[in-house]
């Protein structure tokens, strides 16, 4: 994601431990016993040999008890996670290079779809070369290379209409400058600043949500039969003016084109910064856009937009906290059959529970983030309310410095679920056994 407030000298100590952890004079000894869970769950390393992973894509059609697991990097690599056995420990294997930024991966029947920040690639039959070993044959495109389309990474995913949702970010210049709500020139119907539905041959690419920020992540709802997403969005933080805003988590039916009203709209949650309260909070319309300087709509900050803010705009379902930097999330929808050595999280995450990976932000003071959220969600197939939100995973701070920081989750078939960490180099798989705690439910 696109970070508007990074400190160099941070960045280089970041930069030092991650070269340390790449060349192995710290790669055993992460401090796994350091990460805190809820009672009766495991942490456990599934694998430190992916330079610096990112997203995650799990294959859904491999056979019990085979796990299938694409991950792209901060690199030019896509990897495959081969788990065989089940064991916990996968084969690690490149299968693309060369390619530019392959931030969002997403797979359907078989097939791999990568995102660059200006292409969707598709890649037919991933799944049946993996396993057999063999190279990826070259890409279809379901979006050419766009010189136009904003130069951010592009989250991926697909949705249970078959159709591919991607985030579109601003569009900025030379100066630093960015703009949101513009049409893309060679793409009218999708707007900067949006997620973007288009279908699996790349016809009809349209916005559906716009007025949406720096999105660092989407999933959707698995117990409903139409595309609800639910997606994180991350807020700048304001050069002027008493606290940043809020993260956000939207819940969102993607049938029903939204304004979300960013930049314009700020949400500021409740409670403590650090794990705010349940709920969006409070928004607040920036009349001024004296909070983004380096932000503007083609529109300007007009009556019509700040009226939205406190009226039609809708609230996310959670205000995570400010600069958190929320990135990928996903639901977990429970062991699949056939898969049957790990024990499923209790029944209360099922379905239920967006898994949020928050990279945090090394600058600020507070060092907010480094953790995996979870926010549970009553819905009614087209709107949300949160009705818990705890800290799910934490401890990748060790005495105020960050030695890991979360990307990614995803489930796995058997029940487990995956987190990637691109500066520790590695990827985590989270388990649940309640006899850890003698039985406890
Ligand atoms: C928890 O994970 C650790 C590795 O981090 C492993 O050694 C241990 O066996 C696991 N415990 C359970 C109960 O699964
Ligand atoms: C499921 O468990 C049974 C017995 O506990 C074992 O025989 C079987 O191999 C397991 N299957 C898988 C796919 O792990
Ligand atoms: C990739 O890593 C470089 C160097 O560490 C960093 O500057 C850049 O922001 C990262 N890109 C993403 C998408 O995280
Ligand atoms: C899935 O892929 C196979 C070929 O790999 C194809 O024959 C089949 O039609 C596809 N199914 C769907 C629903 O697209
Ligand atoms: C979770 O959603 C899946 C559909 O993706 C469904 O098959 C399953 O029954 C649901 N589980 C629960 C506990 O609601
Ligand atoms: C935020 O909203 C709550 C009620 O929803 C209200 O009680 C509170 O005063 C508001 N806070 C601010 C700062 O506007
Ligand atoms: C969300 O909360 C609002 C206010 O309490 C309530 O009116 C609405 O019915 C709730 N929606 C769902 C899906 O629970
Ligand atoms: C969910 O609740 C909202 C408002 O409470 C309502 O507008 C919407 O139609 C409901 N959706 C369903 C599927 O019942």
């Amino acid at each position: 994601m696109r970070h508007w407030c990074t400190a160099l000298t941070y960045t280089s100590r970041l930069f030092l431990t991650h070269l340390l952890l790449r060349r192995g004079f710290l790669a055993t000894s992460l401090p796994l016993q350091d990460l805190a869970a809820p009672l009766g769950f495991n942490i456990s390393l599934y694998t430190d040999q992916v330079p610096r992973p990112r997203y995650l894509a799990i294959s859904k059609t491999s056979r019990p008890p085979i796990s299938l697991t694409y991950i792209s990097t901060n690199g030019s690599q896509v990897y495959a996670l081969i788990d065989r056995q089940g064991t916990g420990a996968p084969e690690v294997v490149p299968i693309l290079d060369a390619l530019t930024q392959p931030n969002g991966v997403a797979w359907l029947n078989g097939t791999l779809y990568v995102a660059q920040p200006n292409a969707i690639l598709q890649y037919t039959g991933a799944d049946d070369a993996v396993l057999a070993g063999k190279a990826l044959g070259s890409p279809g495109i379901v979006l050419a290379p766009i010189a136009s389309l904003d130069g951010s990474p592009k989250i991926l995913k697909i949705g249970p209409d078959r159709k591919l949702y991607y985030s579109v970010g601003p569009s900025c210049d030379q100066s630093g400058t960015c703009r949101c709500g513009d049409a893309v020139a060679s793409a009218p119907q999708v707007h900067y600043c949006s997620i973007a539905r288009v279908s699996l041959d790349g016809a009809g690419a349209t916005s559906r949500i716009t007025g949406v920020r720096d999105v660092g992540g989407l999933a959707f709802d698995p117990s409903s039969q139409e595309p609800v997403v639910a997606f994180t969005s991350q807020h700048p933080v304001p050069a002027k003016g008493p606290s940043a805003s809020d993260d956000l988590l939207y819940y969102q039916d993607a049938d029903d084109a939204v304004d979300l009203g960013a930049p314009l709209c700020q949400w500021h949650g409740r409670g403590s910064p650090i794990v705010r309260s349940i709920g969006p909070g409070n928004a607040t319309a920036d009349a001024t856009n004296a909070v983004m300087p380096q932000l503007i709509t083609s529109s300007g900050a007009s009556g019509a937009k700040q009226a939205s803010c406190s009226g039609e705009s809708p609230p996310p379902a959670q205000a995570l906290g400010p600069r958190v930097a929320a990135m990928g999330l996903s639901f977990y929808p429970g062991a699949q059959p056939g898969y049957n050595s790990t024990a499923p999280f209790p029944r209360k995450y099922v379905n239920s529970t967006a898994f949020i990976a928050e990279h945090g932000s090394p600058s600020s003071p507070a060092k907010p983030g480094f953790r995996v959220a979870a926010v549970t969600l009553t819905s009614n197939g087209t709107e949300a309310n949160a009705t818990a939100h705890i800290n799910f995973i934490s401890g990748w701070l060790s005495g105020g410095i960050p030695w890991g920081r979360p990307v990614d989750t995803a489930p796995l078939l058997d029940g487990s679920l995956l987190v990637s960490d691109d500066l520790a180099g590695a990827v985590y798989r989270v388990t649940y056994d309640p006899q850890a705690l003698g039985g406890l439910p």
